[in-house]
């Protein structure tokens, strides 16, 4: 627990420094949206055009950060909160790093999505809502795991008995259901 006794330090390298160095704006993409409504998909196609444009990007993907950073962490509130907080915490030393990183996390609840996007500078946060409706994530299904909530064999599913609060003010809103893959894109 931070106290009064945890002074910040400055190094000699900083933010500016590293960002001149890599020729790019860093910032963080952000993309939320219901499981199975493509963020994934869509979060690493756009990571793989930056890339092959020249730029430093790196992917935070849920699925994936639930192995390592965050593979203590369950579905209730606290720990879906928690778990964006470790994950915007991470992302801002990307940004701090020069690094363009993409995060693609359900992120259900607006305050924490609010609190990210507070971390970095207004124009460093992009947030990218995937406005795929329940319905067609559900038909979806691609992990199975819409139907084992309904069956009740998952608890707190987003969606099903955990809620999702939809962005008011994102920068981009993508509907997958309803464009093609590439005009996503
Ligand atoms: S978040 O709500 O905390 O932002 P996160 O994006 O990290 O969620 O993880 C979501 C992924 O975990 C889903 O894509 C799905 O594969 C899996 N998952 C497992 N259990 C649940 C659940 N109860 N609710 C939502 N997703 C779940």
């Amino acid at each position: 627990m931070k106290d009064g006794n945890v002074v910040w330090y400055s190094h000699p390298v900083n933010k500016e420094q590293r960002a001149k160095r890599l020729d790019q704006s860093p910032e963080i993409l952000w993309f939320t949206g219901l499981s199975g409504s493509g963020k994934s998909t869509l979060a690493g196609a756009v990571e793989e055009r930056l890339f092959e444009m020249g730029h430093h990007v790196y992917l935070l993907d849920g699925d994936n950060v639930r192995h390592g950073l965050c593979g203590d962490l369950g579905f209730s509130d606290e720990a879906r909160v928690e778990n964006i907080r470790r994950i915007g915490e991470t992302a801002k030393l990307f940004v701090d790093a020069g690094t363009i990183v993409s995060a693609a996390f359900i992120s259900p609840f607006r305050a924490d999505r609010r609190l990210v996007r507070d971390l970095v500078r207004p124009s460093e946060f992009v947030e990218v809502f995937i406005d795929t409706p329940l319905t067609v994530c559900e038909d979806r299904d691609p992990k199975g795991l819409y139907k084992k909530a309904r069956n009740g064999e998952i608890k707190n599913f987003t969606g099903i008995d955990s809620p999702y609060e939809e962005p008011e003010l994102a920068e981009l809103v993508i509907n997958t259901h309803e464009k093609d893959f590439k005009a996503c894109l």
